[in-house]
């Protein structure tokens, strides 16, 4: 059995979920959070040390300003309802992606990561203005002032994942195949699963089955 250390995802479809259930994207962001809080629960139940969770790209800043400001005030929310909650559960939270939004969002962001800097049941990665090819040329240009030998481990050390063991499973809803930017380096070696379903219809039993899985693949790492 596969130990499982380390779960990513990329939480897609809530647009097209919103638009078919509630004539609006914008709804199916908020639905897509009803899942993210159950999903977090599971998480802690099955013993998993980090959750890697892809909710705002670099990309995301081209879409509509409505939709960008609903997902920030989401975001907002979310900090607010969820931080003495983490506290209390044990839960650290870190920001992968640079913290370029209101000050008023970077500082919940930050006081976030501050008070829950300690806890060790759960990690929770939220990748906000995140881009895997940013997070490369940040790395890049880190190491190359520095003295130290330009190698995997060393690299590593500049990425935003620092000190994060890559994911075992990356899980992306939505019916698409691709990465979209998330975690190229991190997700060599990880297993792969696309849903078709939207995220806000994912849920429990999809995520346990996905786990299931994951457990018997034979997992080579280039070797037989
Ligand atoms: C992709 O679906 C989803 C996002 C860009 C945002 C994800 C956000 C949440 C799940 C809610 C907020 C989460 C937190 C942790 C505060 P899409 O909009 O690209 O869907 P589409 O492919 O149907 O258009």
């Amino acid at each position: 059995m596969n130990p499982l250390n380390h779960v990513a995802i990329i939480m897609d479809g809530n647009g097209r979920w919103g638009l078919k259930n509630k004539n609006s994207r914008n709804l199916g962001h908020s639905e897509g959070l009803k899942v993210v809080e159950y999903i977090i629960q599971e998480t802690i139940k099955k013993k998993i040390k980090f959750l890697t969770l892809f909710a705002f790209s670099t990309e995301n800043w081209k879409r509509p300003s409505y939709e960008i400001n609903y997902l920030l005030n989401l975001l907002e929310k979310f900090l607010k309802e969820k931080a003495k909650k983490f506290s209390k559960e044990d839960i650290k939270l870190k920001i992968i992606g640079k913290k370029k939004f209101s000050n008023k969002l970077n500082k919940l962001l930050t006081e976030a990561e501050k008070k829950t800097s300690n806890n060790k049941k759960l990690q929770i990665n939220l990748a906000l203005n995140y881009g895997s090819k940013d997070e490369l040329i940040h790395a890049v240009k880190h190491i190359s002032k520095k003295k130290e030998a330009i190698n995997q481990k060393n690299f590593e050390k500049y990425l935003f994942t620092k000190n994060i063991p890559d994911p075992d499973i990356l899980i992306r809803t939505g019916n698409h195949n691709r990465l979209s930017n998330f975690l190229l380096w991190q997700l060599a070696y990880s297993e792969i699963f696309f849903i078709k379903k939207l995220w806000p219809d994912f849920n429990i039993q999809d995520y346990r089955k996905i786990i299931y899985k994951f457990k018997k693949i034979k997992r080579n790492f280039g070797n037989i």
